[in-house]
C-alpha cells in the first residue's frame, strides 16, 4: 500500500489508534494531519512520525471542524480522513449514568463524527474524489452495558451507510472499522480503573489475545487505500473473532488448546 502525495487528516491521532493510523500512513507516504483535542499530545506525535503535522481540534464544535477542515486543506485538497477521536463510557446501569455522560459520549462519538464527516465531505465530492473511513466498535454490533456509547457507536455504523449512498455518486467512498478489544492508553484506562477486566476481555475472543492498534491501522488503511477501489458503505470488524465467539459460552465456551493457557 503506498499513499505517496496522500493527505489525510487523523482525527484523534494523539494516542492509541489515531495514532497508529497516522504511523501507518506515513510509513508508507502519507502526509498525515494529526487533529486533537490534546494539541501538544498531537505535536509530540507530530514530531515522532516524519510527514506529519498537527492542528487542534475538538471534533464535537462546529466552528473548530470547520476552521480545521479550512486550514487543512490551505495546502492543498485533503484526500482522505479518517475519524478515530472518540470517547469510552463507564459500564453503569441506566439509574447510575448521568445524563451529561450519556450526551457528552453521543456529542463526541456520533454527533463529533458526523460533523467531521458533514464538512470535509461535500468538498471531497466536489472533487470527485475522497474517502472517509469512520473508527465505530463492535459495541455497536451487540449489546453490552454501555448504553450511550453502544448506540453512538452503532449509529456510526448506519450514518457510514447512508453518507456511503449520499456520496458514492460522487466517487466519493465512506466505510466503518469496528475495534474489538483493543491494546491503547483508552483500555489501559479502564482496566486500571477496573471498568475492564483483561481475562474477560481475552477469554472473549476467538484468538485470545487483546488487539493491537496497528491491526486496526491495517484495516484501515486498506480501506482508504485503491485496493480498496471497489468497497463503500461497510463496516469491518477488526475484533480476533470477538464477534463469532461469544455465543460459544452459552455452550461451555471455546474449545481452547491446553497450551493456549484458558483451557475449559
Ligand atoms: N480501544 C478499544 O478497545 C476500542 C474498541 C472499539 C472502538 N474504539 C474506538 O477507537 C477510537 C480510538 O480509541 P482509542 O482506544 O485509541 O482511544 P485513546 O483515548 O487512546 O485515543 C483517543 C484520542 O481521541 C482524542 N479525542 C477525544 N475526544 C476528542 C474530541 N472531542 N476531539 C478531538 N479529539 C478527541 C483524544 O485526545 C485521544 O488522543 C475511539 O473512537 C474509540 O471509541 C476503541
Amino acid at each position: 500500500m503506498k499513499f505517496n502525495g496522500k493527505t489525510i487528516i487523523v482525527t484523534g491521532g494523539a494516542s492509541g489508534i489515531g495514532k497508529a493510523c497516522a504511523q501507518f500512513f506515513a510509513a508508507r507516504g502519507g502526509k498525515v494531519i494529526i487533529a486533537d483535542k490534546q494539541l501538544e499530545a498531537a505535536q509530540g506525535v507530530a514530531e515522532e512520525i516524519v510527514g506529519s503535522s498537527a492542528l487542534h481540534l475538538d471534533i464535537s464544535d462546529e466552528h473548530q471542524v470547520k476552521q480545521a477542515v479550512d486550514a487543512a486543506e490551505r495546502d492543498g485538497p485533503v484526500d482522505a480522513l479518517v475519524n478515530c477521536a472518540g470517547i469510552l463510557q463507564r459500564t453503569l446501569p441506566p439509574g447510575e449514568l448521568s445524563m451529561k455522560e450519556w450526551d457528552l459520549v453521543m456529542h463526541v462519538d456520533l454527533r463529533g463524527t458526523y460533523l467531521c464527516c458533514a464538512v470535509l465531505g461535500p468538498l471531497m465530492a466536489a472533487r470527485g474524489r475522497g474517502t472517509i473511513v469512520n473508527i465505530a466498535s463492535v459495541a455497536g454490533m451487540r449489546s453490552a452495558p454501555l448504553h450511550s456509547y453502544g448506540p453512538a457507536k452503532a449509529a456510526v455504523i448506519h450514518l457510514t451507510e447512508c453518507l456511503a449512498a449520499e456520496w458514492g455518486p460522487q466517487g466519493v467512498r465512506v466505510n466503518a472499522v469496528s475495534p474489538g478489544f483493543t491494546l491503547t492508553p483508552a483500555l489501559e484506562k479502564g482496566i486500571a480503573s477496573k471498568n475492564l477486566s483483561p481475562h474477560d476481555m481475552v477469554a472473549g475472543s476467538a484468538i485470545g489475545r487483546l488487539v493491537q492498534p496497528e491491526e486496526i491501522a491495517a484495516a484501515v488503511a486498506f480501506l482508504t487505500s485503491d485496493l480498496a477501489s471497489g468497497i463503500t458503505g461497510i463496516n469491518l470488524p477488526v475484533d480476533l473473532g470477538y464477534l463469532v465467539a461469544t455465543p460459544w459460552s452459552s455452550y461451555g465456551g471455546l474449545r481452547r488448546s491446553a497450551d493456549s493457557g484458558n483451557v475449559r
